[in-house]
This record gives structure tokens, sequence and C-alpha cells, in this order.
């Protein structure tokens, strides 16, 4: 739920501007960050860029002592644009074509996770002496959505662990300096026992490789994960490593977002729907992971109902949400879809000519404008003919 100040600033910025728009509580992520820290005091922390890429969030994290942890070239102009020094970014990812590393080479090397052999040799081509990671891909069957699980065998990210060795080899060989070993094994991760398998893949690798400077442990925590319950499972990877890297996402940033969107209309099939100015193209993860978001409603009703939340698409996959409790709503009354804020606005699209929705932030006194709205010419500007 939404803290109440934050609540009722939301219903105040609601007179003044267009829905849909993004809403974030800066104080939960400022709690969130100090959560982390204080959890894992010893650890280094790289924010998960994707999650929510706003330059607002990047300056306001890395100021708390947060690295960056991106995944495209884009991520790495963003992170360096936001501030950040190349030795505070890491790229990750399974495919770094040759024109992305000249230009990483030309703005600034950031460390670099290698995820498999093809990816080294051009990373050795292209950034000789690079600093790098090897991404171990554990072949682990961990419990969330399928489109979030990253660590299992079947998916393409990594080497597996028996190929780690040769590959750390290779990798000294042709010049780079290697830090050590990542493992990420999907987002939403709520059971620390998931978490403590993994771990247990590197730690077997350790004893082939010897201790490694560097363990990035990646992200993945769910938002009610028991952070005290998996601390100690770090224990032992902790007594053997250098440091230990950390990459959360989701965790900081997502409770502390919220798409707020107006109900134009109300129509029964077989069944109930509330027809909405937002849906797949500001918030695409209840159409691509099938994710259910809380809602909240803006406004004092009358008496409850179960509603599917239906955006402006011509799609039968835009719906943000089914079979909600809400006090029935009038024309133009607005919601809160919570959980929102991160894979929020950077999975928005401008899918059928939609411009982006804007973003404001609460700092606990006043609404800052983090992200304009996207204006209609921009939607064609880059056309010719
Ligand atoms: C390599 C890597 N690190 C970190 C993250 C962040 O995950 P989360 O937002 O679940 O913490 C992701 C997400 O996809 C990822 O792929």
């Amino acid at each position: 739920m939404l803290r109440e100040p934050f609540k009722a600033a939301l219903v105040e910025l609601l007179n003044r501007v267009e829905t849909p728009f993004y809403a974030y509580d800066l104080a939960e992520v400022e709690a969130r960050a100090a959560t982390l820290l204080s959890a894992f005091p010893r650890a280094r922390f790289f924010y998960a860029v994707k999650a929510n890429p706003a330059l607002f969030f990047l300056r306001f994290l890395r100021e708390r002592g947060f690295s960056a942890e991106t995944v495209s070239l884009g991520e790495v102009f963003r992170a360096y644009r936001a501030g950040f020094l190349p030795r505070e970014v890491l790229l990750n990812g399974p495919v770094k074509p040759p024109r992305v590393l000249r230009a990483l080479a030309a703005a600034g090397v950031p460390v670099i996770g290698l995820d498999s052999t093809a990816d080294l040799e051009r990373v050795a081509r292209y950034l000789p002496g690079a600093r790098v990671l090897l991404r171990v891909n554990p072949d682990l069957p961990v419990q969330t959505h399928d489109h979030l699980a990253t660590g299992r065998g079947t998916s393409q990210f990594g080497f597996p662990p028996e190929a780690i060795p040769a590959a750390v080899e290779r990798a000294r060989e042709r010049g780079l300096a290697v830090l050590g070993l990542h493992l990420h094994l999907g987002s939403d991760l709520s059971r620390p026992e998931d978490f403590a398998a993994g771990y247990r893949v590197v730690e077997e690798l350790f004893e082939v490789l010897g201790p490694q400077p560097v363990v990035d442990l990646g992200g993945g925590f769910g938002l009610d994960l028991d952070l005290a319950a998996l601390a100690p499972r770090l224990a032992p990877i902790e007594a053997k490593a250098g440091a230990i890297w950390l990459e959360p996402g989701r965790y900081l940033v997502a409770r502390a977002g919220v798409l707020v969107t107006r109900v134009w209309g109300e129509k029964v099939t077989r069944r109930r729907y509330l027809l909405l100015d937002a849906g797949m193209t500001q918030f695409l993860r209840p159409a691509l992971y099938g994710a259910r978001p809380p809602v909240l409603p803006l406004y004092a009703g009358g008496a409850e109902a179960e509603y599917d939340l239906a955006g402006p698409a011509c799609e039968s996959t835009d719906v943000l949400a089914r079979g909600v409790r809400l006090p029935a709503p009038r024309e133009g009354d607005a919601l809160a879809i919570l959980e929102a804020g991160a894979y929020g606005a950077s999975m928005a699209s401008t899918y059928l000519d939609t411009p982006r929705p804007p973003g404001y932030v609460w700092d606990g006194a006043s609404w800052l404008l983090i992200d304009e709205p996207e204006p209609y010419a921009a939607l064609f500007a880059r056309e010719r003919g």
C-alpha cells in the first residue's frame, strides 16, 4: 500500500495533470536503499538500470553509494550521463556486437560481464585488458515466472559451471583482467533457498578456481524477500571472495511507483470491464508476464464489484488486472496501479502511436517532473518521406 502523505499528494496532483502518468514516492526508494545497505553491509551494489532508468533515480542512487548494472550501450551512455564513472558501471548481456564494443572503447570501458565464448573472444579483441566477470549458469529450477528465470540450464545466459575453468583460463590468455564470477538466477525470487542453491554452485567453483577477487551474485530480490534470512546464506562466499557485488533493480523501485489512470467507461461482456486510459503500452508486465499488480482506487465510490481492467489497445492481452474488487467508479475517477515503479516506465512503448507517459516524483514537499510528457510530434520525428 501507499504511504498516506504520498497518497494525499497523488490525489492533489490529479487535479492538475492529465492521466495516464507514473508517480513515485522518493521516501520509498530511500527506505529500500537503506534496507539493502544495512542488510548487506559489506556488499557493493550495482543498481539494475533496466528496472527504472530515469536519470533522476540514477543520480539519487549514485549519491547513496550505488554503482550501475547495465545491459545495453544505451544504458551505459545513460549511466555515464548520470555521472557514473566507467569503473562504476557493469555491462552484462548475452550479445555485444563490434559496434557496441568500439563505442565503449571510445566512451570509456566499463566492467564487462562475459556471457559466452564468442563474447569473450570479441571483448578481448576490441577491449584489450578489460576487467571482466564470467557469468555462470547454474542450471537451477528457481521458482518464478518462466520469463523471469535466467539461471535455468535451458536459458541462453552464461557458461555452464563445467565450462568456467577453461573460460577463465582463456580470458587470462587473451589478456583480460578476470575479476571473478557472476551469477543472476532470475527476477522476483522470494525463496532464500533458491539463492542459496545458486551460491553453492559458485562455492563449488571456488574449489577448482581458488578464491576470486569479486563474486557478483546478481539481483532478483522479490519485493517481500526476507533479507535477514538471505544475508547469512552469503556468509560462506563472503569468507572466500574479495568482494561481493549485488545487482538489485525491482526491490529498490517497484513499490515506490504507481501508474495513475482514469476510468472512462464500464462494459459487461461475459466479464465486467472497466475501460481505462492506460494499458499495455504504458505498463507491459501484465501482458508480458501475466503480472497482476495490486490496484488502489483514488476515489470514494459506491457498492463494490469485481472488475477486469482493460486498456485502450485492440488486443485481448491489454488487461492490467482481472477480478479486482473496487467500489463502483464514476466516469473520470482515477485508479493507481501499484508496484509499477520497476519495469513500468522502462518498458512503456509508443505502440499504436501512443506517447509515453510522464513521470513525477514526490519528495515529501513537492512534485518534481522527472520525465516530460512525450509530444505527439516526437512520434513521427525520426521518419522521412
Ligand atoms: C543480469 C541482471 N542483473 C540484475 C537484474 C535485476 O533484476 P531485479 O530487478 O529482479 O532485481 C536483471 C534483471 O533482469 C539481470 O538480468
